[in-house]
């Protein structure tokens, strides 16, 4: 396994990597004890405590760029899935992981060049601990941790461990090879979904994922591909 790194607090562990970018390695897996002023997409804060676990890990050229954030999606079922025993696991498109109705985990993959190397940092934040009270007072309706799930939580060192090597193995992998993986536990197909845009809104039924990792939906003017940079894709009635 390439380097691991523990720190005790940091800002973002995805801007640890940025600051850190030219002296570490190609596989480069980080987390923090404590994460004060995480990001997730679209702009978001990523709330937390120390029951949380994120990390992130640092990828030089990577092979297959835009499915990367679905690669990483499915290898963090796969992980959870070696640590914990759980109900089913499952993915809301494109890559927010899903246990029992509830968001585990998200991912949030960022670019940044480096002379003539992309470098792409994967961060994941997982959560582990957090109790009820947690995500009511934060107001996160949608969120669960593995502790509210199954009323327990595992090692952090365990999980951040099994988390880093198996996303590095499916990120080493091309998407073909992930594909029927990955549509397996996408939810969301078969299901009527709200494709939310910057400036439109539109619902269809998500039937399949197409071989770039793209969303296919139909509605009544026939099939269409959605990439996950452009939209936010909800269920009918809420969040899944
Ligand atoms: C999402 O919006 O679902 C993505 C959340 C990603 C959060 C993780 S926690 C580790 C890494 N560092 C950050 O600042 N964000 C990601």
């Amino acid at each position: 396994m390439n380097s691991l790194i523990f720190l005790d607090e940091c800002g973002s562990t995805n801007d640890y990597i940025r600051e850190h970018l030219a002296e570490l390695p190609d596989g480069a897996a980080v987390t923090a004890r404590l994460q004060t002023a995480g990001r997730g997409r679209r702009g978001h804060t990523w709330s937390a405590n120390d029951g949380m676990l994120p990390l992130s890990i640092l990828f030089k050229n990577p092979i297959e760029r835009d499915t990367l954030t679905a690669r990483a999606g499915l290898a963090v079922c796969e992980a959870l899935e070696s640590v914990c025993i759980l109900p089913e696991v499952s993915i809301k498109w494109p890559n927010d992981v899903i246990i029992a109705q509830k968001k585990v985990c998200g991912i949030l993959c960022e670019c940044s060049i480096m002379g003539d190397t992309a470098c792409v940092i994967c961060g994941i934040g997982v959560n582990v601990s957090q109790n009820e009270e947690f995500f009511r007072e934060n107001n996160l309706p949608n969120g669960g941790s593995l502790l509210t799930i199954t009323g327990t939580a595992p090692e952090r060192e365990v999980l951040f461990r099994a988390i880093a090597e198996r996303v590095k193995q499916r990120v080493e992998t091309p998407f073909a090879d992930c594909l029927g993986d990955f549509k397996a536990r996408v939810l969301n197909i078969g299901r009527t979904v709200r494709i939310i845009g910057e400036n439109r809104e539109r619902t269809a039924v998500a039937v399949d994922i197409a071989p770039n990792g793209f969303l296919v939906c139909e509605d009544e003017n026939g099939r269409f591909e959605v990439g996950s940079g452009e939209v936010s894709v909800r269920g009918e009635n809420g969040y899944l």
